[in-house]
């Protein structure tokens, strides 16, 4: 299996060609998500891709700062907010744990589509919880790969074993709910967009 950075520096340019396949969901997403935003929010979102969500965001919010382990999605993400001057997003490459002088400056995280993609979610969920303020949220929306049938993570495992997909971690709905309430979160809303992905809105309580 290719080490993730590689994997998806090799699939940047593919990835960002690629439509997004249910454009409803995603607009109720993004609806969502600005429910908890205002003029003076501090935004971090991990795992950025190719920044088209924090395009989209930006004239709602103070400040982004988005990041990603890949630097051609990076450098794509960049061209694009030029491109639709936007000057109040700060790509940066990198992960999660690259963050730690920023803890507890966070109104809201994001991280669309890459929990899954992570191999430790429980430390990455601990991390999320440290860079937000109290009361600030994380949103995630995330694919359930241990809700998916025997024979489609098979599949997954042959696909990576040939490089053709990334690394994976496989928990369930539920594991997820209770990774997030063990790290301090409150779960605000929760939507199952399929059987297999859900879109969570959790809050960081104030007392622990
Ligand atoms: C499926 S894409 C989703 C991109 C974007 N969030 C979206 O919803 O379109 C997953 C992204 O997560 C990034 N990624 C994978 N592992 C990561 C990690 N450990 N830390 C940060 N980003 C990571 C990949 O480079 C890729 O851009």
């Amino acid at each position: 299996m290719k080490d993730s950075k590689k994997f998806w520096d090799d699939s940047a340019e593919k990835y960002v060609k690629s439509p997004i396949k249910d454009q409803v969901t995603y607009q109720k997403k993004l609806d969502i998500t600005r429910e908890y935003l205002t003029p003076q929010s501090q935004v971090l979102e991990f795992g950025c891709g190719s920044g088209g969500t924090a395009i989209l965001h930006a004239p709602y919010v103070n400040q982004i700062v988005a990041t990603d382990i890949s630097d051609n999605m990076i450098t794509i993400a960049e061209q694009r907010a030029k491109d639709a001057n936007v000057e109040n997003i700060r790509f940066q490459q990198g992960t999660l744990d690259q963050l730690h002088n920023a803890d507890g400056s966070f109104d809201m995280v994001l991280g669309l589509n890459v929990l899954h993609l992570l191999e430790d979610v429980d430390d990455a969920i601990d991390q999320v919880h440290q860079l937000l303020k109290t009361d600030g949220v994380f949103i995630s929306s995330t694919s359930l790969i241990g809700e998916v049938n025997i024979v489609f993570r098979w599949l997954i495992s042959a696909m990576q074993w040939l490089g053709l997909a990334p690394y994976v971690s496989r928990f369930t709905r539920q594991q997820l709910i209770e990774k997030l309430k063990r790290s301090g979160f409150s779960i605000e809303k929760e939507w199952q967009t399929s059987h297999e992905s859900v879109f969570i809105v959790a809050k960081k309580s104030g007392a622990m």
